[in-house]
């Protein structure tokens, strides 16, 4: 496609709903060619309501085709976050000789329940699919998991587990993670907790997700859990921290002591992983955004995009092993024409300032041999983002406080954010920088740091001034910019 998506802020090759309001993505699942991406919507307003889920289908994560409305509250409830089986095996029954069920496990949340005072308004239901996700049929026997008294009771993340050849589902409980197990995907019990103690606690524990990854380079296998928490995240309100661990079938445990984060941007929230990804590849889309000012930002027509689809991996680096996240191979099909530079060569305390041609849909890539660097991004109404890459001290800070249109929520930049950078590897890394209309993510060194941020800029970034805040020469000999098809 040529052209661009005119609507300011839009982004071009992000997911946005077409219209309205949309929260975490949901019921991440692959089935017969199509990746599914369902997500929190609420169809009337570009502020949160009553919960749907969206629906939108793909064969590549890139380009997507936007689908009616999948599941609408009942009398059960608003519906919340959760997942999506394909049910191979027909446990479930909902399927027939022909026709294989995806089936959907989500929250139901009772508002009447809630603005009554009682603990008891969130349970879990299911529905099911049997073309593919065009069209839901809820289970009459919903909800199949009731609530004992638990006021945050929710987002439940199912996988078949081949370990113990039966359903699991990961369910948040406040501020803890409960692990329940089912041979149909209607009757549950409840098999193991974690979390009373570990972890972040800063906020109520949501969206969580579990998988297996070979650490590269080795045979052994280590599970992952991610758990969403907000507020808590270290450059505040919403953030998703993760644990490496190992799963025995039941239970979950880690000997990991320190906080861990997928990212350090204040904008990737919610974020989980596909069910039956092709290749074993565990593909990951988080929402960009953050409760402390998600439903003020400044787009008209609709409210807030995915991130950018990224593979996980679990690297060791030194002694310590990592999950990285990177954007997924078939986002480089839609990165088009490059426009490199020649050899970029700055003395310290010295700058150069390289034109950018395609503010508002580019990747800009570069490999970065000193210490120290910093990068700014600048139109020609004076906004500017700035990024401080401090490899001495170990710290990237990323400004967004003159960024643009800020003004629109006290909680959208009270300050700079940070970024610990401990286990960055010495001489050479790599930085690469997805910048859509209205987001940016940062790479760092093939997804071991990544920060992904919202900005709204009165007019498209046009220049990156590249400072050497190094006392050695720095010299930059593959920066090249990318424009990203708008998809
Ligand atoms: C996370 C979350 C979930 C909940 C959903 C409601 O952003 O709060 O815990 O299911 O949003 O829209």
């Amino acid at each position: 496609p040529t052209g661009y998506y005119i609507e300011k802020y839009r982004p071009q090759y992000h997911f946005t709903p077409e219209e309205k309001w949309m929260n975490d993505p949901n019921g991440l699942v692959y089935n017969d060619g199509v990746y599914h991406l369902f997500y929190q919507y609420y169809p009337d307003s570009t502020v949160w309501g009553p919960m749907h889920w969206g629906h939108a289908v793909s064969e590549d994560m890139m380009k997507w085709k936007h689908k009616p409305v999948a599941l609408f509250p009942d009398k059960n409830g608003y519906i919340f976050s959760g997942s999506a089986v394909v049910d191979h095996n027909n446990t479930s029954g909902f399927g027939t000789e022909e026709k294989t069920a995806i089936v959907a496990i989500f929250t139901y949340h009772d508002m009447a329940g809630e603005q009554a005072g009682t603990k008891d308004f969130q349970t879990q239901g299911i529905a099911y699919s049997l073309d593919n996700g065009d069209s839901w049929t809820k289970y009459k026997g919903n909800p199949v998991i009731g609530n004992a008294g638990i006021k945050d009771f929710r987002d439940p993340k199912v996988f078949w587990n081949d370990k113990a050849e039966i359903w699991t589902m990961l369910l948040v409980a406040g501020d803890h993670l409960q692990i329940w197990n089912s041979p149909n995907l209607k009757e549950w019990e409840k098999v193991s907790e974690f979390g009373k103690g570990p972890g972040a606690h800063g906020g109520v524990w949501e969206c969580p997700d579990l998988f297996p990854l070979k650490i590269e380079g080795t045979d052994e296998v280590k599970w992952v859990l991610l758990i969403s928490i907000n507020p808590g995240a270290p450059n505040g309100g919403s953030g998703t921290q993760y644990f490496i661990g190992d799963f025995d079938g039941t239970t979950f445990t880690t000997e990991q002591i320190e906080h861990k984060w997928v990212d350090l941007g204040r904008d990737n929230y919610a974020g989980v992983t596909y069910n039956d990804a092709p290749n074993n590849e565990r593909i990951f889309v988080g929402w960009m955004s953050n409760w402390d000012y998600a439903r003020d930002t400044p787009t008209e027509k609709w409210r807030s995009a995915m991130t950018i689809p990224r593979k996980l991996s679990l690297r060791k680096v030194g002694d310590e092993v990592a999950l990285f996240n990177y954007p997924l191979q078939n986002f480089e099909k839609h990165v088009a024409l490059a426009y490199p530079e020649s050899v970029i060569e700055i003395s310290p305390t010295r700058k150069r300032i390289l034109p950018i041609k395609y503010g508002n849909q580019s990747k800009i890539q570069f490999t970065l041999p000193v210490p120290n660097t910093q990068l700014y991004f600048r139109n020609k109404n004076g906004d500017s983002l700035s990024i401080d890459i401090d490899r001495e001290k170990k710290i990237v800070t990323l400004d967004r406080r003159k960024s643009g249109k800020v003004d629109f929520s006290e909680k959208f930049s009270p300050g700079v954010q940070q970024m610990k950078i401990p286990n960055i590897p010495e001489g050479t890394i790599e930085i690469v920088m997805l910048l859509d209309h209205s987001s940016l993510e940062l790479f760092i060194n093939g997804g071991q740091y990544v920060m992904t941020n919202q900005i709204f800029p009165t007019e498209f970034f046009r220049a990156i001034t590249i400072v050497n805040t190094s006392d050695e020469e720095l010299k930059i000999e593959d920066f090249t910019e990318h424009k990203v098809e708008r998809v």
